[in-house]
């Protein structure tokens, strides 16, 4: 008990800081090889152009840039996510439709709030993002969960879901997914899978919130089109982020939705931070304009690639032949599924001691379940350190299997 706890909400007082978060706290300022975390490879960041942008937009938009703004974020800005949503293929919105956010963590924070209540029926990827996941438990729904393996996620096994829940506990509510290079699993789910989805929401009556954050990270084949731009009837609700495509430190993030969702978000966004910074969204907004982030893409998807086949190399060569593996058409992460005699939260010690990080899968899954999984993060490690980190967990995990 701390000096002030007794002083904490009740909702506060159940916010738990993860055991895994703590321990990988202690890799910081280490020269630990760290697989966990999400971040960019820093040198796509293209510092010298946000430096002329920031120069140009203080000098010809400062008492704007340097303003309170608009809480749906700069018009300009979002004029230019109407242009650049129909790169994914998202068609015939305007500028209502689109809504500027702190990051999509923010996006995804006023979603749930504004759409979950106790005892909703939601449903989510087993695993998915845990930042949505830990947001969502504090709405305290309940949830249901559909499986990704290796080969992506079980549309069947959503409709069975959906049909049992609606037809033995009530009216499903939510639909939380990331179609396109899954976070954690690194899946890409079909295009019959995603029509198929699309006509579930439709029968069952589902809102889906499609989280689209490495949409335009894929770097081998067809791109599957997001949900939103097959969606015909405005249920899906759309979140882009700038994070993975220009810089997180911006904070910079996107929902385009149905008129009627866009007015919720904004009066919820008063009562949070009022709008997002005026100054990152003009230079978000120039960086479209003058074709920065568009002409970045190749790049990124180019690095990532080499960095996915440098990784998946590395794991054929040093994973023993128990383990699965998903094999990632865009994105940053390789989800692992161990033996199960394995639980990677308990290895994550050793892993540490030996000088390598990753997160452990059951982070990701809703109850706690995949102990035998892993996330492994190639878009940030430098080449050698992927080698050599692949190599000693490798040889950790044959140890463990004997
Ligand atoms: C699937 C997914 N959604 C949302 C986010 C949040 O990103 P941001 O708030 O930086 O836009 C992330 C970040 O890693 C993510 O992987």
């Amino acid at each position: 008990m701390g000096k002030w706890s007794s002083f904490f909400s009740t909702d506060t007082k159940s916010l738990k800081s993860s055991e895994i978060r703590d321990l990988l706290k202690l890799t910081e300022g280490k020269s630990v090889i760290s697989f966990a975390g999400g971040l960019p490879d820093p040198s796509t960041f293209p510092a010298e152009d946000i430096s002329r942008i920031t120069e140009d937009v203080l000098r010809s938009k400062a008492s704007s840039a340097l303003q309170y703004s608009a809480t749906a974020g700069v018009a300009e800005l979002r004029k230019e996510l109407v242009n650049f949503s129909a790169l994914r293929g998202i068609t015939g919105i305007r500028d209502d439709n689109v809504f500027v956010t702190v990051g999509s963590q923010e996006a995804l924070f006023m979603l749930f709030n504004i759409l979950v209540d106790p005892g909703d029926h939601v449903f989510v990827e087993r695993p998915t993002y845990l930042t949505a996941l830990n947001v969502l438990r504090t709405r305290k729904p309940i949830f249901h969960g559909m499986e990704v393996s290796e080969k992506g996620p079980n549309v069947l096994q959503l409709e069975e879901e959906l049909k049992k829940v609606s037809k033995e506990q009530g009216k499903p509510k939510l639909l939380y997914v990331i179609p396109t290079a899954q976070n954690p699993a690194g899946t890409t789910m079909n295009l019959d899978d995603r029509k198929r989805v699309l006509e579930l929401a439709t029968q069952y009556d589902l809102l889906v919130v499609e989280d689209d954050a490495y949409g335009f990270l894929v770097f081998e084949g067809e791109s599957p089109p997001p949900l939103k731009a097959l969606d015909k009837e405005g249920r899906v609700i759309y979140l882009g982020t700038f994070s993975k495509i220009l810089s997180p430190g911006l904070r910079l993030g996107w929902i385009v939705a149905d008129d009627e969702i866009i007015k919720e978000v904004e009066l919820f966004k008063q009562n949070v931070d009022l709008h997002t910074p005026s100054l990152n969204q003009y230079i978000a907004a120039e960086a479209l304009k003058r074709g920065i982030i568009q002409n970045n893409l190749p790049k990124i998807r180019s690095l990532y690639r080499q960095k996915r086949d440098y990784m998946l190399a590395s794991i054929e060569t040093h994973f023993p032949s128990q383990v699965k593996w998903s094999k990632p058409v865009g994105g940053m992460f390789v989800f692992s599924w161990l033996p199960d005699k394995i639980d990677t939260t308990k290895m994550l010690e050793d892993s540490m001691r030996r000088g390598v990080a990753y997160v452990p899968g059951s982070s990701f899954y809703y109850d706690y379940g995949g102990r035998n999984t892993m996330r492994i993060n190639y878009s940030f490690p430098r080449k050698e350190e992927i080698e050599r980190g692949i190599q000693i967990l490798g040889s950790l995990i044959k140890e463990k299997l004997q």
